[in-house]
């Protein structure tokens, strides 16, 4: 994506993990332009932002040289997104009172995108009501005023007033900037392996890292669907921004599940779910000597099959698959059999694709009859490919009946 983010650092002691913060932006393809404030760049150096925005840092109303553009006008004319991080209470009283007397409070009356505050301060100053009144004007005028976290501060007092983590921050800035295309959708994604426990300390498991499932719940979130997430022991993070329901047993899986299927209206089945469980785990660890010669397995339940059968007309199923043998004709027979909308299905056998990697090679098959066969791509590329998917069978298919308002996302700079 590219699109210009003007990030305001301002001086709290939250600016240590604004180099975090640039290096997110960057990855995910963004211009960042970053203007300090003085105090801010007691807490980090302007040296080390601009290194990793790779552009310059603007800290100094007065160091503009004369040109053809004035410099805090054409930073406010480039930006798409503006976001103050660390925000302290000082910048939010100068912000709601429209003052003037720095390049960030320069810049800002002059912008016209939206604007990202990320409060970041003691929580009795945070508590404060004249600090609570200004955050109320700033939301008034159309500013999105992130909520802190709660837990200990640097101060030594613990409540709320932690600025968001870095990840958080960054979701959030790349929800605004992508289009809400997948607004009023609430989707389920699984993700990830199970374990079945064998004894106390021992599991039966595979391979699945939980990284496709992960991609997809984060750009449907970044969409602005209402994600829910229901992950077996990932090795990657839970994206910000969705509701996240860890479990670890398929059974586990299948009971949340059900519980959340009657309110989404799409699911997208990534997990790796275990076709087995050992049939008699045992409570404490099995002793060597007491090893069994074998190990008798019984069926988890088939939860795709399952909401195949309990699927409502407007419900969108979308199931993966990983062949190794006649995969189109294999996965054709599955897309009928488990009354999918849409069959995703993993070519294991190419080399960049399935378990662990950052690619996927991935064959779509739609109940419409199309089908496609993609090229080597990230799995953030074929997550965002499965969501248009998704959203042209909404479409075809007409407007949910159930789908949520959406709210109108109408800005207003400070
Ligand atoms: N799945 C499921 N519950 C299971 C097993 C699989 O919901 N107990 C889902 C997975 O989340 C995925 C798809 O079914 O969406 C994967 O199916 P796959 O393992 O490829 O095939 P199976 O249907 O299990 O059949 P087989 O292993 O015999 O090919």
């Amino acid at each position: 994506m590219s699109a210009t983010v003007v990030l305001g650092v301002t001086g709290g002691i939250a600016a240590y993990k604004i180099p975090a913060l640039v290096r997110l932006l960057v990855a995910d393809g963004l211009d960042v332009s970053v203007v300090m404030t003085r105090a801010g760049t007691q807490f980090v150096t302007p040296l080390t932002l601009a290194t990793l925005s790779c552009n310059p840092v603007h800290v100094d109303m007065w160091s503009e040289r004369p040109g053809p553009q004035v410099e805090h006008i054409s930073l406010a004319d480039r930006a798409d997104l503006a976001v103050i991080a660390p925000a302290t209470a000082n910048i939010i009283g100068k912000l709601a009172a429209g003052l003037a007397d720095d390049l960030l409070t320069t810049v800002c009356l002059a912008l016209k995108c939206p604007v990202v505050i990320c409060p970041s301060m003691n929580v009795n100053m945070y508590r404060n009501r004249v600090v609570q009144r200004n955050i109320k004007t700033l939301k008034e005028m159309g500013c999105h005023v992130m909520e802190p976290e709660s837990g200990w501060l640097a101060c030594g007092w613990t409540g709320e007033g932690r600025m968001p983590e870095p990840e958080v921050i960054a979701a959030e800035i790349m929800r605004h900037l992508s289009a809400p295309d997948l607004e009023g959708e609430r989707i389920l994604v699984t993700a990830g392996p199970t374990e079945e426990p064998l004894d106390a300390v021992r599991f039966l498991t595979n391979r699945s890292s939980g990284k496709m499932g992960v991609a997809v719940a984060a750009r449907a979130a970044r969409r602005g669907a209402q994600v829910t997430l229901i992950a077996g022991p990932m090795s990657v993070e839970p994206p910000a921004g969705v509701r996240n329901i860890p479990v670890r047993t398929a059974l586990e899986m299948y009971q949340r599940v059900m519980e959340v299927f009657d309110d989404s209206d799409v699911v997208i089945k990534t997990a790796a779910v275990s076709d087995f469980r050992p049939a008699n785990p045992a409570t404490g660890k099995i002793k060597k000597e007491e090893a069994p010669g074998k190990i008798s397995l019984v069926r988890n339940p088939d939860i795709l099959h399952i909401l195949g059968t309990k699927k409502r007309a407007q419900q969108i199923l979308v199931g993966f698959a990983a062949e190794t043998e006649n995969p189109l004709e294999n996965g054709r027979k599955k897309l009928i059999a488990k009354n999918l909308d849409m069959l995703v299905l993993n070519d294991v056998t190419q080399p960049g694709a399935g378990f662990r990697q950052d690619t996927n090679v991935v064959h779509f098959l739609l109940r419409s009859g199309e089908e496609e066969s993609l090229d080597l791509m990230t799995k953030d590329r074929v997550a965002d490919l499965i969501l248009d998917r998704v959203k042209e069978i909404r479409l075809r298919r007409g407007r949910k009946q159930d789908s949520a308002p959406s709210e109108a996302d109408h800005q207003v700079r400070p």
